[in-house]
């Protein structure tokens, strides 16, 4: 804690929208200091998201129509709007999840989390109106993020909390847990549900399947055949494969019944229809991703005449962050660490994170 902060740290710098060959590892990188309501973190670890390569590709331009691939893409230029509808300026280091001590605080920040372990919350919010969804940045987009030997963050962005996890363990929960808890908050998933969580062996999909079974209701999972005995370890009631050759009938043969009450959808693309035509009437669909594709199919007669409701899930309210805080100290949660990788290696941890081959989430390392 006494140790001096150094003037130049490791940083791992996003140069602009593009492939991999974007992201510059510099040893050089000026350490930054906290404005008078930030503290400093000394990061230990920091998990990998989708927000940070679709962010890097450019994925989220309205130009682009097609799956999540990590790759870059011609149409995209710096002029283009990221997750939140403005372009964001370069250079900048990514990375939403860091989980580290807070080394040094700001004159104005909380003097009480000086040596503390901290997450940071990924939505940075403007603490005159935290409540105002339209007034927020996400960490390391309009923000410099983990992905380096320290950030700085508003005090009010970080939950200090007291765990035997590990600093790579903490780090896989911030951004996926949250979102996952938005949506099940926003579709009202109460104990008489049963939710159908897409993309269930993912980041948000094995949070979802926590935070759904947290609550008590009965999950059906769709994931990959060989992830299957990891994505049942986690609480799902039903696992049936990815895209199953009719979801009808393999929720009748399983459950007894071919609908549900609620689909949880972070995988969107050709089989949103097939998703809707499942739930049943009154039913709620709830969606935070498209890594399968964001144009879909919708027959607006099923939305109607079933009387469904959908709502979209991104920023959440500063108390969803609070409570994933508390679950993990009280051991609600588990982490699902795949893999980590140290900061030198992100554009091959960013790779392998894309190939899919991983269940839960895959951290940088510091140390
Ligand atoms: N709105 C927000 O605030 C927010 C926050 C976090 C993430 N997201 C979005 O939510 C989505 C999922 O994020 P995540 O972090 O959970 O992702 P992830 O860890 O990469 O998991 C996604 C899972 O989806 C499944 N999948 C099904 N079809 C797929 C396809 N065509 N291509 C790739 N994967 C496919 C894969 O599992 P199987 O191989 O088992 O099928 C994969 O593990 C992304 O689009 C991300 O941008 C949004």
């Amino acid at each position: 804690m006494t140790d001096k902060i150094p003037e130049t740290m490791r940083a791992m710098v996003l140069t602009g929208h593009g492939g991999v060959d974007k992201l510059d590892y510099r040893e050089d990188w000026p350490t930054p200091v906290p404005a008078s309501e930030q503290v400093l973190i000394k990061v230990g670890a920091c998990g990998l998201n989708n927000t940070d390569i679709n962010t890097r590709s450019g994925w989220y331009s309205k130009g682009v129509t097609e799956a999540t691939t990590g790759d870059a893409y011609s149409t995209v230029d710096e002029a283009d709007p990221t997750w939140g509808g403005s372009p964001i300026t370069f250079p900048r280091i990514q990375g939403a999840d860091a989980c580290g001590v807070v080394v040094a605080c700001g004159k104005d920040a909380d003097q009480s989390l000086m040596g503390r372990r901290v997450i940071t919350d990924n939505w940075l919010r403007d603490w005159d109106e935290p409540g105002n969804l339209n007034k927020t940045g996400y960490f390391g987009s309009e923000l410099d993020g983990g992905y380096a030997d320290f950030t700085c963050i508003d005090y009010r962005n970080v939950g200090a909390l007291d765990t035997d996890l590990s600093d790579a363990e903490l780090a896989t929960f911030s951004c996926s847990y949250t979102t996952a808890e938005g949506m099940i908050t926003r579709a009202h998933v109460s104990e008489k549900d049963t939710v159908l969580i897409t993309g269930a062996s993912g980041g948000v999909g094995s949070a979802l399947i926590q935070v759904v079974k947290r609550r008590g209701a009965r999950v059906v999972a769709l994931a990959s055949e060989n992830k299957h005995e990891q994505v049942k370890s986690l609480g799902a009631d039903v696992v049936l494969p990815r895209a199953p050759d009719s979801l009808a009938d393999a929720l009748n043969d399983t459950l007894g019944t071919n609908t549900i009450s609620v689909v949880a959808d972070i995988v969107g693309g050709s089989q949103f229809s097939t998703l809707i035509e499942c739930l049943e009437r009154g039913g709620r669909y709830t969606c935070s991703g498209a890594i399968a594709g964001p144009i879909v199919d919708l027959d607006l007669r099923t939305l109607y005449l079933s009387d469904l409701t959908f709502t979209g899930s991104t920023v959440v309210t500063p108390q969803i962050f609070k409570d994933i805080v508390s679950y993990i100290e009280r051991g609600e949660i588990k982490p699902l660490l795949a893999k980590t990788y140290p900061l030198s290696q992100l554009r091959e941890a960013q790779q392998a994170f894309v190939e899919k081959l991983h269940v839960g989430n895959i951290a940088i390392t510091m140390s």
